[in-house]
């Protein structure tokens, strides 16, 4: 014999099921929302083919269906146009996020439905900036203070996870601190820890309204250049009290994710982001490739990198496809 002959291993479909060595639940998947005030709101962002922001009730509706198709979490952006200097909107107990929360709770239990809440101030501040700004410099003492009042009135609301990505130093240990003082103990943060100064968030800032108003996030964002940063990065966040870590955008990140996984024994989420999704809706569409196949060729790579759990837009397709 010359030679094995690996091809014989793939040659007929419930043979390859047998030997993937990668496998993708629906369990793992985490749905993101944008969420606005009114009702019966479907109003669709069109940079994102199929995405639209919506009103609390049309919240309800669309995780029962998701519900039923066998994705449990999701993640909650309140899209919101009271823009503050000091982003005072977002931790009212009245702003859209924290009523969204509650009204999900009165249908569903954290046993059927996971929630999970962005916290950040760039869609509450008039400059568009995750943190405060003073001048062109961040406040770091001021930022952290408002992030932690943001997850506290989330925790308030009944969330089970907040999820801080404005990449600010400390924010993880500052957020713990605040929930175990107001007696949160049990509520979980899943960190942006590695969060890239990415072009792949245009979409996304256009459906939120959180595009900076002046220079760019390059100052807190990490350079993409760095990969041993990013390990420092989470190794960080695990010390200040991380329950998941997440590495963001996805796909042009594989090797960070690989990285990440290999090196912590922590879940991870890999967030694959607006921009990837606008490409890949815009690629599906023109050249005529099957949208399934083009998606799952590109999540099951996040999964085969080491991603534990994957934010993505294309959870309510891909529950039905898998
Ligand atoms: C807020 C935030 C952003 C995303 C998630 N949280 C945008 C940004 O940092 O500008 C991007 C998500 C996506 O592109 O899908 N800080």
């Amino acid at each position: 014999m010359e030679h094995n002959r690996l091809s014989k291993m793939r040659s007929h479909t419930a043979l390859r099921d047998l030997v993937s060595e990668t496998h993708l639940h629906k369990d793992q998947l985490i749905m993101p929302f944008f969420i606005v005030e009114g009702t019966r709101i479907s109003d669709p962002i069109k940079s994102m083919p199929g995405i639209h922001r919506i009103s609390s009730d049309v919240l309800v509706t669309e995780i029962g269906e998701l519900l039923k198709l066998g994705v449990r979490s999701v993640l909650l952006f309140g899209v919101s146009s009271e823009k503050e200097t000091l982003a005072q909107s977002a931790y009212r107990a009245d702003n859209i996020v924290q009523k969204s929360i509650r009204t999900l709770r009165r249908h569903y239990s954290s046993d059927e439905l996971c929630i999970i809440t962005d916290v950040c101030l760039c869609g509450h501040t008039l400059n568009g900036h995750c943190g405060i700004m003073k001048g062109t410099e961040i406040d770091l003492e001021q930022t952290l203070d408002i992030l932690a009042k943001i997850a506290v009135s989330h925790a308030v609301s009944g969330t089970d996870f907040v999820a801080p990505s404005a990449m600010m130093d400390g924010q993880v240990a500052v957020i713990r601190n605040a929930l175990d003082d107001n007696k949160f103990h049990k509520v979980k943060i899943m960190s942006y820890s590695v969060k890239f100064a990415s072009n792949f968030y245009g979409p996304f800032r256009d459906a939120y309204g959180s595009a900076p108003q002046f220079g760019d996030r390059k100052t807190y964002q990490m350079d993409y250049r760095n990969p041993g940063e990013a390990l420092r990065e989470v190794e960080q966040d695990i010390m200040e009290g991380a329950d998941v870590v997440m590495v963001k955008p996805a796909l042009a990140y594989l090797d960070i994710i690989y990285r990440v996984k290999q090196s912590f024994n922590i879940p991870l989420a890999a967030y694959n982001v607006s921009g990837e999704y606008a490409m890949m809706k815009q690629y599906a569409s023109e050249s005529g490739v099957p949208e399934k196949d083009l998606i799952l060729e590109s999540v099951i790579a996040m999964k085969r990198a080491g991603a534990d759990m994957i934010i993505t837009y294309f959870a309510k397709e891909l529950a039905q496809w898998i």
